[in-house]
Formats: structure tokens, C-alpha cells, sequence
């Protein structure tokens, strides 16, 4: 895999003194700056435990080497060291050895703390990820994959997510980076992934008729292609999560209705998603794309026979959802670029008589490949952001 520096650094700009961070061990500075009392301090690092052993942590409440914070409590979660009177730390390793670090500390808030609904997994091997209190936030530090792999788009960390246990009543939702010192579970505009999705219905006019929630019962193994990144839930709900990279360019689904995720922050070439149909019956099929492009062009595809729903990303979108009533063959995004920039898309397809057919069909002529920009008003109020171009 190349080495290549890692794009989404530039959206996590700290927003004040005491925001959350994350270090390198690779380049930790001296002295860390906003460290607050009552922090937390987590590891999330497969690097040798022998140099890991060389780096010291000093804390008024003791004084620790990093292998001894490289496990997890007995519940799975990542162990960590709470934060009183400063935080110091030490290397004995050479410069050699500290530059060929690839893990990262990641300090919390106090409130983050002390909150019994945040929590915070490392991730390894394959292991169950839970929570147990509503209206939850768990963070989700990945660490490096095995760079003998040479699958040539593979990230340097991911985290690969299935057995989503949800129940239909609530609500799961993904969020890049970090959780702000003041986040909350309402934030849509760092949101990559939803279940469910709430779809705004349209009349012939284009007026607002209601929302509709669509649950997915059944969903594709998702890979996150991030250094760091988090959930919310409403419910306690549980899944596996493992430190896991499938090269995926060409994927069938699993199931007619389905849901899936391509996250892109490194090198993409094209990812074609093939579908199950069932003919029989009207389709719904959509999109929840953010998209933060360098100098290239995302262009997210719908192909049913000779006929595409197409829609083309050149400029900063955040949060844009779209759906129509189709039966896509395929699904393909690719981009004008190697190295396109930061983009997730959620994509999904639900066979059956969801909606009224004639109430919302969209019109058949709006031109494709024009770049999308919506503005959440608050959640559940979108901007519709949906171009069709159907021959
Ligand atoms: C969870 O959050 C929702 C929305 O903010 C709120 O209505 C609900 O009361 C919360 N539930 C609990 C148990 O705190
Ligand atoms: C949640 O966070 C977003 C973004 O920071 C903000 O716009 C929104 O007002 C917040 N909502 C609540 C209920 O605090
Ligand atoms: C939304 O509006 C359509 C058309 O009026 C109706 O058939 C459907 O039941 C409504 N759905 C909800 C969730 O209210
Ligand atoms: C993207 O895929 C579409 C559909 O297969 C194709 O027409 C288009 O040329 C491709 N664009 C790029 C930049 O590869
Ligand atoms: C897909 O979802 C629809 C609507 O809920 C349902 O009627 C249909 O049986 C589902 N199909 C499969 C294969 O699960």
C-alpha cells in the first residue's frame, strides 16, 4: 500500500480549549496542550508492545507504560487512564522507531468521562461492540491493518461491521471523526449512515406529504475505511466489529432489501454494487452521500438496462439523500481521480408497495451529473437534493 498522507485530517480542527484530541504516537507534543482534568486517556495501537513499553505516561494519579494500556477491560471495552494533575509523556524509543508508530492516543473530555452512555472500543480482532444505555455514543478507534496484503486501495485502518442487532424501533446512527466536547445525538451533518433512513415523500408537486421510516431488518457487511470515527443509538444494541479489510470493487448483495456503505479517504477505484430484484414488485432505491472531492469529480450511478439515475458530486456536499423507484442493476461510483478526496455513500434498495405508486414518481428529465449541495435545517427537515435523468 502506498503511504500516503490521510485526508480527513483537515476536518478536525480543534473548536476550543477543551475539545477532545487525538495524538500520534508517531509525533506527540510536549507539553499537550488542553489536557483536562478528569480526561480520559485511551490507546489505540497494534504496534510492538516492546517499543509501546518505552513510552511513559505521567499523571498525578500514578505513572504508566503504554503496553499496559494496550487490552481491554473485561467488558471489551478499551482501557484507560483517567486524567489528574497533568499529563506527561516520555519516550526512551529512537526517533527511527517512534516515526514507524502508526497508533494514536485519543483523550476525552471530563463530561465524556464521566458519562456512563459514552463509551470506547479498540479495535482488534473480531469482538462483540455493545451498549446498554439509551441514547449511547461509543467511539470507535481502529488500528492498523497488515500492510503485507498488498490489496492496492486498502486503507491503513478499518473497521469491518456486521451482525448489526437493532431493534426497529431505534435508532443507529455513523458519525466521522470524533465527538465535540459539546456533540450531540442530533448532529446530522457528519452523519454517513443510518438505520433507519427517513425518507421525505414528495407529491406530484413537489410539496412535502410526510416522512416515511425505512428500517432495514438486514444490512451488508460495512467497512470504514477511517482512522476513528463513532456511533449513536438510541436503544442498546450490539454488533461485531474486527480490524478488517475486503477488497470489494465488484459487490452482490445479500438480501433484495438491503443497505450498504462505500467510505472513501484514501485511493478509490470504481466499486460496482450488483443487487438482488424481485420484478414483481415497485423498488425504492437511494442514496445518503457526503462528499469532500480534491480536485475530482464522485459520480454515484444507478444502472437499469440502458437507463441510469446518475448523480455527480464536485463540490462540498454534506448530507444529501436521494431516492427513487427503480430496479437498478447495479450501483457504480467511481470518480474522475485516484486520490478523489473524503466521500461516503450509503446506498440501499427495498422491494414492495412502500410507495403509493403516482403519488411521488419523480419526473424524467432533469439533467444528470450536476453537483448537489444541501444544508440540514435541522434533522428530519432536508433539503430535497435529488436529480433524475431516466432514458
Ligand atoms: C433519548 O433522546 C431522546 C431525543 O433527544 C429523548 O426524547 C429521550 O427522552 C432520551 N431517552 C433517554 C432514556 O434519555
Ligand atoms: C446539536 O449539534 C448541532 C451541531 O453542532 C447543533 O446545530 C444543534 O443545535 C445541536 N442540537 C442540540 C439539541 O443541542
Ligand atoms: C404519507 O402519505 C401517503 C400519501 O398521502 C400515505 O399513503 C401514507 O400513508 C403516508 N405515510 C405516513 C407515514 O403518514
Ligand atoms: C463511471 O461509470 C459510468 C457508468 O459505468 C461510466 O459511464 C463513466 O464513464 C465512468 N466515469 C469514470 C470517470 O470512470
Ligand atoms: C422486502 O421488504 C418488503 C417490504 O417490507 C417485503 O414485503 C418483502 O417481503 C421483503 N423482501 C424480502 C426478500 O425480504
Amino acid at each position: 500500500m502506498l503511504q500516503l498522507f490521510s485526508f480527513l485530517a483537515i476536518f478536525y480542527i480543534s473548536l476550543s480549549n477543551c475539545d477532545p484530541q487525538i495524538l500520534r504516537l508517531k509525533s506527540i507534543p510536549s507539553p499537550i496542550p488542553n489536557v483536562e482534568e478528569g480526561a480520559k486517556l485511551y490507546l489505540a495501537s497494534n504496534d510492538d508492545n516492546g517499543l509501546l513499553k518505552n513510552i511513559q505516561v505521567q499523571t498525578a494519579g500514578g505513572s504508566f507504560t503504554l503496553d499496559q494500556i494496550n487490552v481491554n477491560t473485561a467488558n471489551g471495552n478499551a482501557k484507560s487512564i483517567v486524567i489528574d494533575g497533568g499529563l506527561v509523556i516520555s519516550t526512551s524509543n529512537s526517533n527511527a522507531d517512534t516515526s514507524g508508530l502508526t497508533g494514536f492516543l485519543y483523550l476525552t473530555t471530563k463530561k465524556q468521562a464521566d458519562d456512563p452512555a459514552f463509551s470506547v472500543y479498540v479495535i482488534k480482532q473480531a469482538q462483540t461492540v455493545s451498549t446498554t444505555q439509551p441514547n449511547s455514543t461509543v467511539v470507535i478507534l481502529n488500528t492498523e491493518l497488515d500492510n503485507d496484503a498488498l490489496v492496492f486501495d486498502q486503507p491503513f485502518k478499518s473497521s469491518y461491521v456486521t451482525n448489526i442487532n437493532q431493534s426497529p424501533g431505534s435508532n443507529l446512527f455513523f458519525h466521522w471523526g470524533f465527538p465535540s466536547f459539546n456533540w450531540n445525538q442530533t448532529q446530522i451533518t457528519n452523519q454517513f449512515f443510518e438505520n433507519p433512513r427517513i425518507l421525505e415523500m414528495f407529491d406530484p408537486d413537489l410539496k412535502t406529504i410526510n416522512y416515511t421510516r425505512l428500517f432495514f431488518d438486514h444490512i451488508e457487511p460495512l467497512q470504514i475505511g477511517l482512522d476513528y470515527w463513532y456511533f449513536t443509538a438510541s436503544e442498546p444494541m450490539s454488533m461485531t466489529m474486527e480490524s478488517k479489510y475486503v477488497s470489494d470493487l465488484v459487490y452482490t448483495t445479500t438480501s433484495v432489501n438491503t443497505t450498504g456503505l462505500v467510505v472513501n479517504d484514501f485511493l478509490f477505484q470504481e466499486h460496482v454494487v450488483k443487487f438482488q430484484l424481485d420484478l414483481t414488485r415497485v423498488r425504492t432505491i437511494g442514496t445518503l452521500v457526503s462528499a469532500i472531492p480534491i480536485a475530482s469529480q464522485i459520480n454515484v450511478i444507478f444502472n437499469q438496462g440502458g437507463g441510469i439515475s446518475a448523480q455527480s458530486y464536485a463540490t462540498n456536499t454534506i448530507h444529501a439523500q436521494s431516492f427513487t423507484y427503480m430496479q437498478p442493476e447495479t450501483l457504480t461510483i467511481n470518480a474522475t481521480s485516484l486520490l478523489p478526496g473524503f466521500f461516503t455513500c450509503q446506498y440501499f434498495g427495498v422491494t414492495g408497495d412502500l410507495l403509493p405508486p403516482g403519488t411521488s414518481t419523480p419526473s424524467t428529465t432533469v439533467a444528470p451529473t450536476t453537483s448537489v449541495v444541501t444544508t440540514p435545517v435541522s434533522s428530519y427537515n432536508y433539503k430535497r437534493s435529488f436529480l433524475y435523468s431516466y432514458n
